[in-house]
């Protein structure tokens, strides 16, 4: 691997344990002013310390991130339907790699859509966008699933889309967490990360970080399941307890109950 390349991968999954907690706050690129993601800069602002990287679009990374907070980026660059459109599937990319130079990025992000309509357009722009980031040492991250995809989230379907992102030169690939989740992570050469998903109670999130990275994940790039907390903060570090503390389920539930009855009580 590229020394650049190389070198920007090992800010987002930390060499100490190849393990990250990436903060996920691209939605509105799709979803508009997602729940409780309404004012950016106010709902990034507080996480920025607990996240090791954060995943957003341009648009937002520069109306809503300061420049001077050292964090790593990983730019979403694909993008193209909206929640209220016709096919959520139908994506292109949407942001130049000379941007992502500008931006300073860490790695590209950008959905596949295996098994929808646009499966071969968001393969073939997968392939594309791996050979750009190749050429100037930028990381690129495969998200799978998204929209109606993700009805099919068994392991089966997962394994198919991780493994089809590696074999295009993905250097991460975000997946969800589903039944048999080893089989995904075993049969897919690159490190594998999951999202969280829709809001869950904060004790089915823990349950769900601690399972994902006991089967094998490399970590979670979650954002609704810690900015939809009504303790956002102590959620963040609960999952980081996991990921990089090897933190059990319920080791890291006292942790977020101890944290959050605290903020409750410096805020009253
Ligand atoms: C989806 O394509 C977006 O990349 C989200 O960032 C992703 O789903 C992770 O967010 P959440 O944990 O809220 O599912």
């Amino acid at each position: 691997m590229d020394w650049g390349l190389k070198n920007r991968l090992s800010r987002i999954i930390k060499p100490e344990d190849e393990r990250a907690v990436m903060l996920a706050v691209d939605h509105g690129y799709f979803l508009g002013p997602t729940e409780k993601l309404e004012v950016p800069r106010r709902t990034i602002k507080p996480l920025l310390p607990y996240a090791d990287a954060l995943m957003l679009t341009r648009g937002i990374l520069r109306t809503s991130v300061d420049a001077s907070f050292p964090i790593p980026v990983v730019l979403r660059v694909s993008g193209g339907s909206s929640i209220i459109g016709k096919d959520l599937s139908n994506e292109k990319i949407t942001t130049s790699i000379k941007e992502a130079i500008k931006l300073n990025v860490s790695a590209v992000a950008m959905s596949i859509f295996v098994g929808s309509a646009h499966e071969h357009q968001s393969l073939v722009s997968l392939a594309k966008l791996v050979d750009e980031g190749e050429d100037h040492g930028i990381p690129v991250l495969a998200v799978t699933a998204v929209g109606k995809e993700l009805e099919k989230r068994d392991a089966r379907y997962l394994s198919l889309s991780c493994r089809i992102a590696a074999e295009f030169g993905a250097h991460i690939v975000k997946t969800y967490y589903c039944e048999d989740f080893e089989s995904v992570v075993n049969s897919c050469p690159i490190p594998v990360i999951i999202a969280g998903g829709p809001k869950l109670s904060e004790k089915d999130a823990i349950d769900l970080t601690y399972n994902a990275i006991k089967s094998g994940a490399a970590g979670v790039d979650m954002g609704r399941n810690i900015w939809q907390s009504d303790h956002p903060v102590p959620m963040i570090k609960a999952v980081r307890a996991i990921v990089h503390e090897n933190a059990t389920a319920p080791e890291a539930y006292d942790l977020f109950k101890k944290l959050s009855a605290k903020t409750q009580t410096t805020t009253v």
